[in-house]
């Protein structure tokens, strides 16, 4: 098998590649002058391992063209980030399910696909093709031990992350709990305060994806002001939206880390690993 990747994705492909000891193909990526993608790929084996995370409308077009060009092989889609998944609902006739939207597309022209740490597992039925949900929650429990946390409170900022923050905190015992969190709107949640004990602990609050950082800033200011020593963040997708890192770093918080699915700067642990190791049981 040999690996190919969007420009969005090209971190994680390479280490992919490297790490399961699988050649990486070169594309050239380029624009008409209308603005339209253009891509050439170099020579594919019968067998392929397409990576690109959808990030936005650009980083959509360039996998479809990815898969397109990658036809004649057998091809499995890793998509380290899946834009759309959160839109898994329709509140108002009309409404688009954006989740399934993209899942049909998505299927077109590949034999499987690998999501990680997908936002809703429900979102894998929309694929036609058989799909299967990685997570690198245990990634994120060595790598908080690996970075010298030694007794942290892993915190979850609402139900829906709490088992996510249990496979985290379970990688070395560390005690764990949640928030009660309602969204008012899409840069503002409520945060109900909660009896946590977190006087004098080192937390960590862990979640699926940082967006807008509204969650993680309302959480933060609420946890100073029950008596944290420090707070900090991991999640596995960096999405950073607009000015996410401003209320992030004006809430106090003293350090976010994520991993590769999104390349950025807080990129600290990567999905390789985990995907290698998902390639070789599905
Ligand atoms: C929601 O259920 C997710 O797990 C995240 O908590 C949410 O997407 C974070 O969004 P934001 O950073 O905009 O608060």
């Amino acid at each position: 098998m040999k690996v190919i990747s969007t420009e969005y994705s090209q971190m994680l492909a390479a280490r992919i590649a490297k790490e399961g000891g699988m050649d990486l193909v070169d594309v050239k990526y380029s624009r008409f002058p209308d603005g339209e993608h253009y891509l050439r790929t170099g020579p594919v084996d019968e067998e392929v391992l397409i990576v690109g995370s959808v990030v936005n409308s650009d980083s959509l077009v360039q996998l479809l063209l990815l898969t397109d060009a990658c036809a004649g092989a057998r091809s499995a889609l890793l998509l380290p980030y899946m834009g759309y998944a959160r839109q898994d609902k329709q509140f108002h006739p009309g409404e688009p399910l954006s989740a399934r939207a993209m899942a049909r597309v998505l299927s077109l022209g590949v034999s499987r696909v690998i999501t990680i740490n997908v936002h809703d597992q429900g979102v894998l039925f929309h694929f036609s093709v058989p799909a299967v949900n990685l997570s690198l929650a245990p990634d994120i429990g060595k790598y908080l031990s690996a970075a010298g946390y030694t007794d942290p409170l892993i915190l979850a900022p609402d139900h829906g992350a709490t088992a996510f923050a249990s496979v985290v905190a379970a990688a070395k015992g560390w005690d764990c709990d949640h928030l009660e969190k309602t969204r008012i709107s899409g840069e503002e949640v409520r945060i109900e305060p909660k009896n946590l004990c977190a006087e004098g602990r080192e937390i960590v609050i862990v979640d699926d994806i940082i967006s807008t950082g509204g969650t993680l800033a309302t959480a933060t200011r609420l946890l100073y002001e029950q008596g944290a020593q420090t707070v900090a963040a991991a999640c596995v997708h960096g999405v950073f939206a607009g000015g996410a890192f401003s209320h992030l770093f004006a809430s106090g918080i003293q350090q976010v880390f994520a991993s590769d699915t999104i390349e950025c700067g807080c990129s600290v642990y990567s999905a390789a690993g985990t995907v290698i190791n998902g390639l070789s049981r599905c």
